[in-house]
């Protein structure tokens, strides 16, 4: 037997987020980012082509966000959308992901009404439609079932200050905990929630001064959206980012394109060129060999 030089193995390469074969995302890893400091990045995504664009721009997580109901399916409010609805989304998003965490939001009124209700729908998320994770709304009762599920085995992501599955009973879609006493029980439930088990949290649409105040008690990752710069991530809904969805944006939306914009565009010169009969040319179509076309001319005459 020949004796063979050791040789150690190669460190491995470390791929960027969004290469081809990067690591996935997993809850140690956005544990890992908060301690060092390392800023998460969260999108929602709601099908293919939106989880894929996430995946190549290398986001650490994506959210399957009930925000659905409005930027895609065309509700007025994130409150009518179905599980049915959100898991065909959500299997879509999983079809077009392999490296970001992804977490499904539980739809208003799939959760609430009972610990074995919460259950039963967080697992038709990871099985049905492959999910890593869930996300619930509000403190209170929540942080209840959020510590039933976690206890079933799944991951779950808070979420506090604005819910908007709660709107209307928060006075309709506003920043909230801006006087003492309301701030106190915006802390109140994102600890309750922290205890209950959940992995990270949403703060969405709290004064800076509050998040601030509430970080340093808070040992898991927290992603703001309107919660100032302190959180540990950043979570943007997709349409609202690209200029996709036509409707209200809020004050913390930050547009980085204008989608719709072009996509209009897009759509407008095609049916300009219908209508002007510039498209199709004859490069975008197919041909038969002439004697198969005089075949076929011949036979329909004789027939
Ligand atoms: O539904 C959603 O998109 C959300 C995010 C805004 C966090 O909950």
């Amino acid at each position: 037997m020949s004796a063979r030089p050791r040789v150690s193995p190669a460190p491995a390469a470390k791929r960027a987020p969004g290469a081809p074969g990067a690591p996935k995302v997993t809850l140690s890893r956005l544990e890992e980012k908060k301690a060092l400091g390392e800023p998460i990045v969260m999108v929602t995504a709601y099908d293919h082509p939106s989880a894929s664009v996430a995946e190549a721009a290398g986001v650490d997580v994506v959210l399957v966000g009930d925000s659905a109901a409005m930027t895609v399916l065309g509700y007025p409010s994130t409150v009518p959308v179905s599980v049915e609805e959100m898991l065909m989304l959500a299997g879509a998003a999983r079809r077009g992901l392999s490296t970001p965490l992804l977490v499904g939001d539980l739809p208003f009124g799939s959760y609430e009404a009972s610990d074995e209700q919460a259950i039963l729908t967080a697992q038709r998320f990871i099985k049905e439609a492959g999910c890593d994770a869930v996300k619930i709304e509000r403190g209170g009762s929540s942080a209840d079932r959020a510590a039933a599920i976690v206890g079933a085995g799944i991951p779950v992501m808070g979420h506090v200050g604005l819910t908007p599955q709660s709107a209307t009973a928060l006075g309709g879609y506003r920043s909230q905990g801006r006087t003492a006493e309301r701030a106190l029980e915006v802390v109140e439930d994102a600890l309750a929630l922290q205890d209950a088990g959940c992995f990270s949290l949403v703060f969405e649409a709290i004064p800076s001064e509050l998040t601030d105040a509430v970080m340093p008690r808070l040992r898991i990752p927290v992603i703001g959206i309107g919660a100032g710069p302190a959180t540990d991530g950043q979570v943007l809904v997709f349409h609202d980012l690209l200029g996709i969805y036509d409707g209200h944006a809020a004050r913390f939306v930050q547009r980085y394109g204008n989608v719709r914009e072009a996509m209009v565009a897009g759509v407008t010169a095609y049916a300009d060129d219908v209508r002007e009969r510039r498209y199709p040319q004859p490069r975008h179509g197919y041909t038969m060999a002439p004697d198969e076309a005089a075949a076929l001319r011949e036979a329909l005459v004789g027939g």
